[in-house]
């Protein structure tokens, strides 16, 4: 499975929000990350379909949709409408998961699903089979530029090992934190999809930066 870099647009300078977003689709990188955070989930509020909507044909990038959402229900289908590829819903949701998850599947949409830096990793074990794609959280989610927690490396090695001995095949992604060093130290654990936000667009020149993570994280894999 090669490795995905995925800038988180969130990180964007949001002034000039299709600039950016070409600018990213020029990098190098796999995917966009697009944060969506509704101010009850989160303490925080970002932005919604409509902006997923407006930069969607500035880019040919796979869309990486993460709900950080207490009623992800009530948004699938406007993503989706917008020009999502994937949604990632929160196991933290609890008993929504699993109609939410058939409810993506059935819109067209790949699923990921994201698990907080708090929550056992076990909590994702009744899911495993039916995602393309788990995000460990590296933060707690919310806002960018928060430093990287290093206690959750253990649950991407877990999350590796779960995926060889079930052969399954769902990418695993860190988000948070992740800049050259915690990109390099999470793909040694296991991680294969790389999100990153401040930790990229701190660099002028994104696509030398989103290279030399792709590197990095080449050597450790
Ligand atoms: C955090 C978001 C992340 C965020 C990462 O709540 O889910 O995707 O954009 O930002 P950095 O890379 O700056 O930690
Ligand atoms: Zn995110």
């Amino acid at each position: 499975m090669g490795p995905v870099i995925a800038p988180s647009l969130l990180a964007a300078d949001f002034g000039r929000l299709s600039s950016e977003t070409r600018r990213v689709s020029r990098s190098g990188a796999e995917w966009l990350h697009l944060d969506i955070m509704d101010g009850h989930f989160v303490p925080n509020i970002s932005f919604g379909p409509a902006v997923v909507k407006t930069v969607r044909p500035l880019s040919k990038l796979f869309f990486d949709v993460h709900l950080m959402c207490a009623k992800p229900e009530i948004l699938l289908e406007p993503f989706a409408k917008a020009g999502a590829d994937q949604m990632n819903i929160h196991v933290e949701l609890g008993e929504a998961v699993t109609p939410l998850i058939w409810k993506i599947k059935s819109l067209g949409r790949k699923v990921s699903l994201a698990i907080n830096p708090e929550t056992p990793i076990s909590h994702v074990l009744p899911y495993l089979e039916r995602i393309d794609s788990l995000l460990v959280m590296t933060v707690h989610p919310g806002f960018g530029g928060q430093a990287f927690i290093y206690e959750v490396l253990t649950k991407v090695q877990q999350a590796r090992e779960w995926r060889e001995q079930k052969k399954l095949n769902y990418r695993i992604g860190v988000d948070g934190g992740i800049e050259f060093k915690t990109a390099a130290e999470c793909a040694e654990a296991g991680a294969d999809t790389f999100i990153s936000g401040t930790g990229l667009f701190a660099h002028r020149n994104l696509r030398a930066a989103v290279k030399k993570m792709r590197a990095g994280v080449m050597r450790e894999t």
